[in-house]
């Protein structure tokens, strides 16, 4: 079988990996894949939003299944692209893709639907949020309605925070049209959680739990980032949580979607929120999260392309995921400076001891070959650093000891990554 995935991150690195390791597949291509997907998959110099191109190439090079993964091709059509040129496409369509495509789509479904989610009010019209936010309780979280990069959620301490979050998002239009609308949302506390979970359009199957760490700086302090480090599984999300979830949150989400004509293929990612009062959705993505993938996929045992395929037939309920009893850390690399101004081409050295260890990986988010020949990074966040343990702790000295391996000029990471493990 031959595949290609779209994107070119660490996540799509982790799912190249993974795929790599079917026996039914012969051939990867990857669009625009980088310098670490290149070692298992031959890269296409195609970008993620170029549909006509990626189904030209599909077309020529009889494909058997695109696996698109990044949020902005899935919300603007690419699976849907690649069906009408009668390809198999994975992920949803652009109405499911919608779910966190709009963050007002998804407040209205949840409340539509019952499922437990914060209060909010959503705004076209800025004057209108600033009046909203003179007497609305603080603190208060602020979210454009479309796709920004994971950063277009603004957390707001006091009354002006809030209005100079108005301000950012709808009149600066710091994320584009991505702040025309806004989400103006009850602020709550509590772990945060991701669980990724495969679903056909009728049935779900829901993938170990993972945290990420969204925060640039130790101690969650500085900007809002992609995501510097994950660890998984959660041990706050008890089997009494997940089947809390299952019941009011995760079978519900896909029926909704089903019951309102948009029936969802794919991954739902839910970012939940363990509050006082229960599970709360926080955010739905449309995909695999990021840095999510690179401490959920090598815990998996199932062959992901049975999964995949499943997904698309809609016989998801003759799969049974399956585990590891074990644990993930990942510890993500960046260029000092991420997420605001860093810089590029420095050499890597040292990925070469990731060779033939078992239990430690090296994804590539950001990084290309110079015309010598070498690697060198190439975005913010450079590499995933994940290592397995027998449990959490065990992880997070391997990964932390694999980080050291690697070395390249202006070289950034979290210390802390999984420091809540310890609290559990
Ligand atoms: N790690 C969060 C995301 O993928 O959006």
């Amino acid at each position: 079988m031959k595949i290609l995935v779209i994107g070119g991150g660490g996540r799509e690195h982790a799912i190249v990996w993974k795929a790599a390791q079917s026996p039914k597949v012969n051939k990867i291509y990857c669009a625009p894949g980088n310098a670490g997907i290149a070692a298992l998959a031959e890269c296409v110099n195609i970008g993620v939003m170029d549909f006509e191109k990626q189904v030209e190439f599909a077309k020529a090079n009889q494909i058997d299944l695109v696996v698109v993964a990044p949020d902005d091709p899935l919300a603007a059509g690419a699976v849907d692209a690649m069906e009408a040129a009668g390809i198999r496409a994975f992920g949803p369509r652009k109405n499911a893709a919608v779910l966190e495509g709009s963050k007002a789509f998804s407040k209205d479904l949840m409340k539509k639907y019952g499922i437990p989610t914060a209060a909010y009010e959503t705004f076209d019209r800025p004057e209108e949020a600033l009046d909203y936010l003179e007497t609305a309780p603080m603190p208060i979280v602020l979210k454009a309605d479309g796709l920004a990069l994971g950063k277009g959620v603004l957390i707001c301490r006091n009354r002006e925070e809030a209005k100079e979050g108005v301000k950012t998002l709808m009149l600066d239009k710091q994320f584009g049209s991505a702040g025309d609308r806004i989400v103006v949302e009850q602020f709550m506390t509590g772990r945060e959680v991701s669980v990724l979970s495969f679903v056909d359009g009728k049935t779900i199957r829901v993938m170990t739990s993972a945290q990420d760490h969204k925060r640039a700086r130790d101690g969650d302090q500085g900007l809002n980032t992609g995501g510097m480090g994950t660890f998984s599984p959660s041990p706050f999300y008890t089997e009494e949580i997940s089947r809390y979830c299952m019941e009011h949150i995760f079978q519900p989400t896909v029926d909704a979607m089903r019951a309102e004509g948009r029936e969802f293929k794919g991954v739902i990612f839910f970012g939940l929120m363990l509050t006082e009062d229960g599970p709360r959705v926080l955010e739905y993505n449309a995909r695999f999260g990021d840095p999510e993938t690179q401490v959920v996929l090598p815990r998996m045992k199932n062959d992901i392309i049975d999964v995949f395929e499943a997904c698309i037939d809609g016989t998801l309920d003759q799969i049974e995921l399956e585990f590891e009893d074990n644990a993930a850390v990942c510890v993500v690399l960046a260029s000092n400076g991420y997420p605001e101004h860093y810089e590029k081409g420095f050499v890597i050295s040292g990925l070469e001891k990731f060779d033939g260890k078992d239990g430690y990986y090296v994804f590539h988010a950001g990084s290309k070959f110079d015309d010598k020949g070498n690697i060198v990074t190439n975005g913010g966040r450079v590499l995933g650093v994940t290592a397995l343990g027998s449990n959490l702790k065990e992880a997070r000295t391997n990964a932390y000891e694999a980080a050291e391996w690697i070395r390249f000029d202006n070289k950034y990471m979290r210390h802390d990554i999984g420091k809540a493990i310890d609290e559990a």
